[in-house]
């Protein structure tokens, strides 16, 4: 264990959001902090934010008076940044600009001990850039932590080309003793969670932008089928569109155009338009008051069925024939069928595997629904599906009163490939398969970064295994066939596990 001791005194460098929680964070576990900012009012502000959340802590029985009071007492507010000169370990948590923080840095190598830790807290700035320009810029890592940095668990330790293993160990380790879930990432545009997140909204536009499903039925699915806790664009709102598109641009740009982060019209339009989202009052949303924000599009009820077959071994299935059978339908099992799914009179209707159902009402000869992924089918209370556009409306009618007779709400979409949830998991495990195949992180560090960074209901690859890497692998190329764009193109990390019959997490 090579974490600093609670006597070790920090430092952070800057009073706002991020550097106001850190503060906090380090000084609950016991360190003495020196908080500096250029603005003496920033530092009042930064001081009150910890004060408040105490506050709260001591009413809500979480603290006593006496551990608030010592929390406090451990902060001492600096004006200079030579006040600095005890910190084994500075945070920097300043304005998002390279010169300034390399200023900052060049300062703080006369000022401290030679063996102190320099850590940058930026979420888009290379740490072997901000690195470059010290005399010893092996003692530089970034000390990425998400906000509200006292309540979210992640701090990655962002590793730049020539940072010293040892001071990104002991980074690693204090984070660890503050409590933290730690993962390491080699300095790359987004690091982990920014850059594995971007098919959760780009495919989400992407779906929108094809007429797939309006707004609130992605949001609704995402929720209520997927288990997240916000919808793409609930979400979006809640960051800032304006936020969200430059996070967007600057991966997509720093990774020389990489199609698979290509921004969105629709995201350029909402920013041009002023709708940032809940701080304007407007997004995606609508939040001035008294406003009525449209509802996920949910089908009216249709006749239950009486008997299914159950075809296929996929185990994602049981918990639905189960479903049915505890709802009075009789549930016939056949494994000798290719297909994953149930059969209703003579309708397919079939988990997606990424093939729309006209492709598979044409291909098999039968009229074909599928329906979309859910983290959990028990607990899900809705779930999407979508027709061929050959397919009848009373074979559709049969999907509808099966998921219906199963106590589900269901959204009937556009014939998009992947539908909504599964394209979207599939998606996001494929980003997170090539991090790790670039050797940005290890599978465990993906996981546990999406998890613990964006409170993701399960980890994306131990997702994509439990659903079946086979599966992931055909929704990915069927939409990879179906578009023809590169942006589909499969993670090589998970090709070459589905051909070794290995996992990936
Ligand atoms: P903020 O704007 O709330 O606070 C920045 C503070 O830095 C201000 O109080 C400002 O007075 C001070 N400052 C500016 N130049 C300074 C200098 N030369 N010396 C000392 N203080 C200076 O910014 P926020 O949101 O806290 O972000 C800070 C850093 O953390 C950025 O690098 C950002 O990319 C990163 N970050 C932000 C997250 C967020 O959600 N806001 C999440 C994770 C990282």
């Amino acid at each position: 264990m090579t974490a600093l001791s609670s006597s070790d005194a920090i430092a952070v460098i800057g009073a706002g959001t991020m550097g106001a929680g850190i503060v906090q964070v380090a000084a609950t576990a016991g360190h003495p902090v020196y908080l500096f900012d250029t603005s003496a009012a920033a530092i009042d502000k930064g001081i009150a934010q910890i004060e408040k959340f105490l506050a709260r802590s001591v009413t809500k029985g979480r603290m006593d008076e006496a551990q608030r009071t010592a929390i406090l007492d451990r902060i001492t507010r600096c004006d200079k940044l030579e006040d600095l000169a005890p910190a084994k370990l500075v945070i920097e948590a300043i304005v998002e600009n390279i010169d300034i923080k390399r200023s900052v840095f060049g300062q703080l190598e006369d000022i401290l001990a030679k063996d102190a830790i320099l850590a940058s807290n930026t979420s888009s700035i290379s740490i072997t850039e901000i690195a470059a320009q010290l005399k010893r810029p092996e003692r530089m890592v970034g000390m990425h932590f998400f906000n509200p940095a006292p309540i979210m668990k992640l701090v990655e330790i962002v590793h730049g080309l020539v940072t010293d293993d040892q001071v990104a160990e002991t980074a690693f380790d204090t984070a660890v003793a503050w409590g933290k879930k730690v993962v390491h990432a080699k300095s790359t545009p987004g690091f982990i969670v920014n850059r594995v997140a971007r098919p959760f909204y780009s495919e989400a536009l992407r779906i929108l932008q094809e007429s797939g499903a309006d707004i609130p039925t992605i949001d609704s699915c995402i929720r209520e089928a997927g288990g997240f806790r916000m919808g793409p664009f609930e979400l979006m709102d809640l960051i800032g569109n304006d936020i969200n598109f430059s996070v967007t641009k600057s991966v997509y740009n720093a990774y020389y155009q990489e199609p698979r982060y290509r921004p969105n019209l629709i995201q350029q339009e909402q920013v041009a338009a002023g709708r940032f989202g809940r701080k304007s009052g407007r997004g995606y949303y609508d939040y001035s008051e008294g406003a009525e924000n449209p509802t996920a599009q949910t089908a009216d009820a249709a006749p239950a069925p009486t008997e299914i077959t159950l075809i296929g071994t996929n185990p994602l299935l049981v918990p639905l024939a189960e479903l049915a059978e505890k709802s009075g339908i009789t549930v016939t099992t056949d494994t000798t069928e290719d297909l994953s799914g149930f059969i209703i009179d003579d309708t397919l209707v079939l988990l997606t595997d990424g093939t729309p159902a006209s492709e598979l009402t044409t291909v098999i000869g039968r009229p074909a629904v599928v329906f979309d992924l859910a983290l959990d089918y028990t607990a899900a209370s809705r779930i999407a599906v979508a027709k061929g556009d050959q397919v009848s409306d009373a074979d559709l009618a049969k999907a509808v009163g099966f998921f219906q007779a199963l106590g589900k709400k269901v959204s009937v979409i556009d014939d998009c490939p992947g539908l909504i949830v599964m394209r979207i998991v599939a998606m996001l495990a494929n980003e997170g398969s090539d991090a790790v195949y670039q050797g940005v992180t290890t599978p465990q560090g993906v996981d546990i970064a999406m998890v613990n960074g964006l409170n993701y209901p399960k980890g994306p690859l131990q997702w994509a295994q439990d659903i079946g890497l086979e599966h992931i692998f055909a929704v990915l190329d069927a939409l990879s066939s179906f578009y023809g764009e590169d942006r589909y193109r499969t993670s090589p990390l998970l090709r070459r596990a589905v051909i070794a019959g290995k996992d990936l997490v």
